[in-house]
């Protein structure tokens, strides 16, 4: 028998970034006992990779704006496939949810009659982003931290869940190890809230550190639940891409808010050849109104490189495709241009992007305030995931709930920028109150020893191969093929190629091996997130050939139009009784009424 110290909690968080902490802070306060497991240092999370600010409609800045055009806006920008209890939930809940941040301490920039500020993001119609600066998601994240430490909660750090345990299809604890010693842990519980983020570890360019490996959602889909809408990957149009050791880091889109342009190696703003239908009367038809939209007048209407990012990315994709390219494979992202506008530009622009300011000055020897940057696309967040109830957050495996990233709904086809840190706030309560109540009034399940023992024998079966193949190796294989036949521009042909390079990429990933012991090993760590990654790769590829059309985050150059048969159905993926992936079409239910008005009011 192996050998693991047992923990136990009425509700298990796993995950601690904006997310996790707001579950794990509000199902403390319901009075239960509250475990929350991190695979990294608490407060590194991809959270802070949200730079550029928080979505919710106060107006602080444009009184027009309110939950009916935030829930509009989020619903075209996800393309109505969105869950829409999700979105008019989240319109509704977001400016609470910042009002308590900012009661639990997130100093957040300021008017100048002292509100709260709020900035342009692509495709929202009024300036909605209360921000830090650009280090919003760093802020929330020191805030959430701050206050939930106080809050009796018991922190597992460096540690790693491999296995959901169950009780006849019921959740009743977790099986992992901390990366450490490499010990085993079981953590019994009564309810699990899943909070661990995307899966841009699947693709080569991301902005997504070493612990995004879909690790949720293969917890989720090994104890039966369902994935839904995983063809939906975002690509943010700028990532740095030079040197190549930073290549795939964010450059926010707040750097854009702030009046960036985007320019092709002609000089052009190549944003203006292609506006979608979509959004043809709210972009603006020259230079100088986009400038006077960045500066807060009312009556303008927004620069095209505030277009939504599905969009920028592909656009970006076209420029360096056709040879308009930068010298390192993107296009330039210039914020110098408004010294021609403002007297102090260059203190403005350090104030307002400190950490871009920083970031290329010391990793890019650009300094911003003087010279263009260098962007382009990188993998930044996946809108698939685990498929919840829209008001409880509970997957379709009882007592197991989702927030934040590794959730699937709110965004449907292609998620609006600051509107993650707003998901993670909102539905992080929510998943966190219910999983509380759940623990309430269910017991604690039996643990089966059976269960525990075969996941311990599969997390050692590395150790039992030393001298096979090397686990990264696996991994860079099959980050170049999804990069490269799943990624930003998809047809049948290559996706087919991609299934066919998984199922070897399966074999060799099996037959991984690792030498050394089990004290912090992380090339045995990372034999174990192989499978999450296959899982998560396998899912986004299957639901990816299954949709001939191109929507949001997922464009096919076979079909580039959106068809009205993919319109209103979601893509469930689920593990069959033979243990291999299975694919429906789900229909979205039918909008209320009243919602249906707000959207046709907002057109
Ligand atoms: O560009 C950004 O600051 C990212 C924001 C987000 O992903 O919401």
């Amino acid at each position: 028998m192996s050998e693991y110290q047992t923990h136990e909690h009425d509700v298990l968080v796993i995950g601690a970034g904006g997310a996790g902490l707001r579950a794990a802070i509000e199902a403390s306060a319901a009075k239960v006992s509250v475990g929350l497991v991190c695979k990294s240092l608490l407060g590194k999370a991809h959270t802070v990779m949200a730079e550029g600010g928080i979505a919710a409609a106060m107006a602080n800045v444009d009184d027009r704006d309110n939950w009916k055009v935030h829930f509009a806006d989020t619903m075209r920008g996800g393309q109505y496939l969105n869950n829409w209890v999700m979105a008019e939930l989240h319109a509704k809940e977001a400016p609470d949810r910042v009002k308590e941040l900012e009661a639990w301490g997130a100093l957040f920039d300021r008017t100048k009659d002292g509100r709260i500020l709020q900035r342009n993001f692509g495709g929202h119609k009024y300036p909605r982003l209360a921000h830090v600066g650009d280090r919003t998601g760093l802020e929330m994240i020191r805030t959430l931290q701050d206050y939930g430490i106080h809050q009796g909660i018991e922190v597992y750090m460096e540690h790693t869940a491999t296995t959901l345990l169950l009780d006849g299809g019921r959740v009743v604890g977790a099986f992992g190890y901390d990366r450490e010693r490499g010990r085993f842990r079981v953590f019994k519980a009564k309810a699990i809230v899943l909070a661990t983020g995307g899966i841009g570890r699947a693709f080569k360019i991301t902005s997504n550190s070493w612990e995004y490996t879909g690790d949720g959602h293969a917890l989720a889909y090994n104890a039966g639940a369902d994935l839904m809408d995983m063809e939906f990957v975002q690509f943010h149009p700028t990532g740095m891409v030079w040197p190549p050791s930073v290549r795939g880091i964010l450059v926010t889109e707040g750097v854009r808010g702030e009046g960036g342009r985007l320019l092709n190696n002609k000089g052009e703003r190549f944003m203006f050849n292609d506006i979608p239908d979509l959004y043809k009367n709210q972009v603006a038809k020259d230079t100088e109104e986009g400038w006077r939209y960045v500066t807060g007048d009312k009556n303008a209407n927004r620069p095209p490189e505030l277009l939504t990012r599905d969009h920028v990315a592909r656009c970006i994709n076209r420029e360096v495709k056709a040879g308009r390219g930068s010298p390192h494979g993107g296009v330039f992202l210039d914020i110098a241009w408004i010294k021609e506008k403002l007297p102090k530009a260059a203190e403005h622009i350090k104030k307002k992007l400190p950490s871009m300011y920083h970031q290329f000055k010391e990793l890019a020897n650009v300094d911003i305030t003087q010279e263009a940057m260098e962007v382009g696309p990188t993998t930044h967040y996946v809108m698939g995931g685990v498929r919840v109830d829209g008001v409880t957050q509970m997957s379709t495996v009882p007592g197991l709930f989702a927030a934040g990233e590794v959730a699937a709904g709110l965004h449907g086809a292609n998620r609006l920028g600051g509107n993650s840190l707003s998901d993670l706030v909102v539905f992080g309560k929510r998943a966190g109150e219910h999983a509380a109540a759940w623990a309430k009034s269910h017991g604690q399940g039996k643990v089966d020893a059976g269960q525990v023992e075969s996941a311990a024998k599969w997390a050692l079966a590395p150790f039992d191969r030393a001298g096979g193949e090397n686990p990264y190796g696996v991994q860079h294989s099959l980050q170049d093929m999804m990069q490269d036949k799943v990624g930003i521009v998809r047809n049948d042909g290559d996706m087919a190629a991609a299934m066919d390079g998984l199922a070897v990429l399966r074999k060799r990933a099996s037959a991984v091996g690792i030498d050394g012991n089990r004290e912090y090993n992380p090339g045995w760590h990372t034999c174990l997130d192989l499978p999450n990654l296959l899982t998560v790769s396998e899912a986004v590829t299957r639901s990816a050939l299954d949709r001939r059309e191109s929507r949001g985050g997922h464009f096919r150059e076979d079909f580039p139009d959106k068809s009205k048969e993919f319109s209103n159905h979601n893509t469930v993926v689920r593990k069959g009784p033979d243990g291999a992936m299975r694919l429906c079409r789900e229909r979205i239910p039918e909008m209320r009424d009243d919602l249906k008005k707000v959207i046709e009011e907002n057109k």
